[in-house]
């Protein structure tokens, strides 16, 4: 079966884009790559012109998934594998791909009512390499995306079924586990490449946000403690202190946004081989630490 390749870019629909701007720059590191006409900031972490779109339309939410197939044939394919499937397949115009800086792209919606888009031939600048306004030693993308997120939603089964046997991403592993009593947390996490997950998805019958965080990697891990203590002198809210993730061996903590969900900030994953990946279960979400933070 044919399967997106990576998570090429998120869309964010925030309420204070200048806000999101400081944020993503002088505490995560992120590179500031310009504004579109309506106030949309380009934010970048590596040789894509961007990874993310800060969008001023106020929902402090997730506004759309982009997700990168390799070729044109391998879009129209996958276009094809979703409308087998019964989902309504948009063709992007050649304004759209062109404010999405990419060559072509699709859209639709997921299961749950997420826009999502598939596209190829994104813009890169080596020519312009990526420069992070803080002294870090940058993000592990590559072949692994720009990172994961996770994403509360009504039906696990649903959205299982549809990224697995129609987009064609693996299964990595479960987490079931109570972060408090009585309460009882079902997540499910999703491969498309050697990145242990792109995509994850809590149960959650009416959520207060879609998007519960995004993570990314650095290279190193002073990046990480670096950012931890940078966070404490100047009072930026950590939801979760320092910990270790069971199932992708992350070590991270989760910083507050501007928009009130969360950014993990991590290194140190492991990776998946396809060809020697066993599914697994686990009842912690963590090895150690990931405690409460300030706020
Ligand atoms: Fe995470």
């Amino acid at each position: 079966m044919l399967s997106v390749t990576q998570l090429g870019y998120l869309g964010l629909s925030v309420s204070n884009v200048d806000e999101w701007e400081r944020f993503a720059t002088s505490v995560l590191g992120l590179q500031a790559n310009g504004r579109e006409a309506d106030g949309s900031l380009f934010l970048r972490m590596d040789e894509y012109h961007h990874r993310f779109i800060v969008h001023p339309t106020g929902k402090d939410d997730l506004a759309y998934i982009g997700w990168e197939v390799a070729t044109e044939e391998a879009l129209q394919a996958m276009a094809t594998q979703l409308t087998a499937a019964g989902v309504a397949v948009q063709p992007g115009t050649p304004k759209e791909a062109e404010a999405r800086r990419v060559a072509g792209l699709m859209k639709f919606h997921d299961p749950s009512g997420i826009a999502s888009e598939l596209f190829y031939g994104p813009l890169v600048t080596f020519d312009k390499p990526f420069q992070s306004p803080r002294p870090i030693s940058g993000f592990k993308t590559d072949e692994q995306g720009l990172g994961h997120f996770v994403v509360a939603v009504d039906d696990l089964d649903r959205s299982l079924h549809f990224y697995r046997d129609v987009l064609g991403m693996r299964i990595s592993d479960f987490v079931r586990f109570s972060p408090a009593p009585g309460v009882m947390l079902n997540v499910a996490f999703f491969h498309c490449n050697p990145r242990h997950h792109s995509i994850a998805f809590i149960a959650m019958p009416n959520p207060p946000k879609r998007l519960n965080h995004f993570m990314l990697q650095l290279k190193s891990l002073d990046d990480v403690g670096a950012t931890y203590y940078l966070c404490q002198d100047q009072g930026i809210p950590i939801a979760r202190n320092l910990g270790r993730h069971t199932n992708d061996h992350m070590v991270s903590f989760y910083l507050r946004t501007p928009s009130g969900f969360e950014v993990e900030y991590g290194w140190g994953a492991r990776v998946v081989d396809d060809s020697t990946w066993q599914v697994q279960m686990h009842t912690a979400g963590s090895m150690w630490g990931h405690r409460p933070g300030s706020r």
